[in-house]
């Protein structure tokens, strides 16, 4: 039982998503757990190379965490054969170029969605890794919540029956930021600094739908800027240029539609901040982030319609809460582990670079149904 070291690159160690959900929470708990197990008894240990562009901020952070290896610079980092594998948390607009050294450096490559700006470049991107042999992993954590991993024993223990629709509501109130501050960065709302809630959201929803539900055939969007002015980090009022709201309908393959409210402007009235209703022919489930109701045939009620009357039916009550069963781990840090393994190992893993390339595809052909008010088709994509 020997432990086995891999040299990783963390670009964008800063970050919000770079330093809370993948150094903390993913690559130094896996350190602090000893390591990722292997089939063959090995462990791995993540031996870590930060990278960021402010020299403050790395220097604090490598010394508050005990690491010693940090550089402001990338090129020098991907010159390391030491560290084998590259993954980058940088904002969006900056990714393309990074992921195109790392390829080109012979890394391995693990990265935040969305992974490009355009569907072209995203493909560009896959179609450069798979020439070049990149082993190549791209962040899914929606389907590691607890609330969709028991909707995915549900589906795989046919609880369904054949799954007719999926209704999917997600969003909250995002503040304008006048008299109270906006939750979110004021980037999220200008198109021109790649904002926009589909951009954000439909490279989730694809991977979700087609991981759980079957391959999308073809889409239709409403967008919506229903708030066109906000105020932003140092109060300043600005045009909130890009879509805060979306509405998609999604037709799989198999026949089941998919619904995806998606909206920033929204007040919530659900239990959880992401809800999906899918109703199968043998049974219905609605499932949030760790919540999972279900509702079996055999226990349906047969409601009939009669406005005149006040139905005294608790509907909500009817349904039958899933319990837990198992201790559910933060699903950045798995997903870590699940693509490490997939590295060394080759275990399977279809969260690649091309499946990242159909999230941005998602989304931009999901703005240009919006945009031309039409029902678009999406081809099977070939790498
Ligand atoms: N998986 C998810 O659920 C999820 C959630 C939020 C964000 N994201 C994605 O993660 C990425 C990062 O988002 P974030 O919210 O952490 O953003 P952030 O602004 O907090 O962090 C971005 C990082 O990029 C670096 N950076 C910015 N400009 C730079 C420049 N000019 N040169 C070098 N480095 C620069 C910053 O220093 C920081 O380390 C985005 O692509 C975003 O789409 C994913």
């Amino acid at each position: 039982m020997a432990q086995r070291r891999i040299g990783i690159i963390v670009n964008g160690a800063s970050g919000r998503m770079g330093y809370r959900q993948h150094l903390v929470r993913s690559l130094l708990a896996i350190r602090d757990q000893g390591g990722v197990q292997l089939a063959d008894g090995d462990t791995l240990m993540p031996d870590l190379l930060l990278v960021g562009r402010n020299e403050e901020k790395l220097r604090t952070i490598a010394e508050r965490h005990g690491l010693e290896n940090w550089t402001t610079d990338v090129d020098a980092a991907l010159e390391q054969d030491d560290y084998e594998v590259y993954f980058d948390a940088l904002v969006t607009n900056l990714r393309l170029d990074n992921l195109k050294k790392a390829i080109a450096a012979g890394k391995a490559i693990y990265t935040e969605k969305p992974t490009a700006e355009t569907f072209e470049d995203a493909l560009e991107l896959a179609r450069l890794a798979k020439d070049a042999g990149t082993v190549s992993g791209v962040v899914h954590d929606k389907l590691y919540l607890p609330g969709l991993l028991k909707l995915r024993r549900l589906i795989d223990a046919g609880f369904f029956g054949e799954i007719l629709s999926v209704r999917g509501e997600f969003g909250y109130w995002v503040y304008e930021g006048d008299w109270q501050a906006a939750q979110r960065p004021s980037w999220n709302y200008r198109s021109e600094d790649g904002g926009g809630i589909v951009a954000d959201m439909f490279p989730h929803w694809n991977y979700v739908i087609e991981d759980l539900f079957g391959r999308i055939v073809d889409v239709y969007a409403q967008t919506a800027t229903h708030i066109g002015t906000r105020w932003d980090e140092q109060g300043r009022e600005y045009a909130a240029t890009a879509d805060d709201a979306a509405y998609g309908i999604f037709r799989l393959e198999n026949g089941t539609v998919v619904q995806m409210n998606s909206s920033w402007d929204v007040r919530v009235h659900r239990d959880e901040l992401v809800e999906f209703q899918v109703d199968g022919t043998k049974g219905s489930a609605v499932v949030g982030l760790h919540g999972a109701r279900i509702q079996p045939r055999e226990a349906t009620p047969k409601p009939v319609w009669n406005p005149d009357v006040r139905d005294g039916h608790d509907y909500r009550g009817d349904w039958i809460e899933v319990p837990d069963n198992e201790v559910f781990d933060n699903g950045f840090k798995v997903q870590w582990e699940d693509f490490l393994r997939h590295y060394v190992e080759g275990r399977p893993y279809p969260f690649d670079l091309l499946a990242g390339a159909r999230g941005v595809r998602l989304a931009e052909i999901g703005l240009k149904s919006a945009a031309e008010g039409r029902r678009i088709e999406l081809d099977v994509l070939e790498g």
